[in-house]
């Protein structure tokens, strides 16, 4: 973790490359210090180019959404590590509970992609968290074990300056539902309990974000509960206003 607090924001399949790039110009003329927190813009992969360098000499950081575990070959519709690396991207997000929930992306096929990341000058934003029926029947531990177990299989050593979590609930992901600070809280301790038994004190350093509804107005109690180190951002980051009051927010927390 290169700084106190990181904040990606995760476009998902929105804006066009122009409104990607008006947003980007307008956001570097908003926030003129951001100096406590890192800021990941993750576009649609038709933005990512576009942005590297809108990006360039800024303070700011882009991501990819997704990314394939092969190198190469006849993988139509996919992208490698390499083709993201090779235009400047530092990040990507993987495990995301939509390409969990609605392309069926298993824990397996999720940690072929955390290895070939892993391999890679990529830092992965790797997702987990549970849906409303595995909560309501108490297993919101054991399914985040798990989602770490199994996408970690393999992996023997992590670095805590080149890997984050992101823990969301899917309940809470784009419904306006968010999660409380106790839920929260209680999660992302198990989380970093986990790490730590799979990793030691790496492990336990490993940034874990919070996502699900985060928005200018709930930003400050999340910033403020224990063992979050920033958020991971869908509805919000669309909107200039709100985005720039929560990269306030959490940068002069
Ligand atoms: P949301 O999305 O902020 O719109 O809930 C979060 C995410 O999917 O990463």
């Amino acid at each position: 973790m290169k700084n106190k607090h990181i904040i990606a924001g995760n476009w998902k399949m929105n804006k066009s490359n122009k409104e990607a790039n008006s947003f980007i110009i307008e956001i570097q003329n908003r926030i003129l210090d951001n100096g406590n927190t890192d800021v990941i813009f993750c576009p649609p992969f038709t933005s990512l180019i576009t942005i590297v360098e809108a990006l360039k000499n800024s303070q700011f950081y882009v991501g990819a959404q997704n990314v394939h575990y092969e190198i190469e070959g006849a993988y139509t519709g996919e992208i490698s590590v390499n083709m993201l690396t090779s235009i400047g991207v530092e990040y990507v997000i993987v495990g995301h509970s939509e390409r969990r929930h609605i392309f069926g992306e298993s824990d397996d096929f999720i940690n072929k992609k955390i290895v070939a990341v892993k391999d890679s000058k990529l830092i992965p934003i790797f997702c987990i968290g549970e849906t409303l029926e595995q909560r309501n029947s108490g297993h919101t531990g054991k399914i985040l074990n798990d989602q770490i177990e199994f996408g970690l299989k393999n992996i023997e050593n992590i670095d805590p300056d080149n890997f984050i979590i992101a823990y969301e609930p899917v309940w809470a992901i784009g419904t306006g539902e968010t999660a409380s600070v106790l839920q929260v809280e209680e999660a992302h301790h198990k989380i970093k309990t986990y790490l730590k038994n799979l990793f030691g004190s790496n492990g336990e350093q490993v940034p874990i974000l919070y996502g699900g509804s985060v928005n200018e107005k709930n930003a400050e109690s999340l910033i403020n509960t224990g063992g979050v180190n920033g958020f991971l951002i869908g509805g919000s980051s669309l909107k200039i206003d709100s985005f720039s009051e929560i990269i306030n927010i959490v940068n002069n927390f």
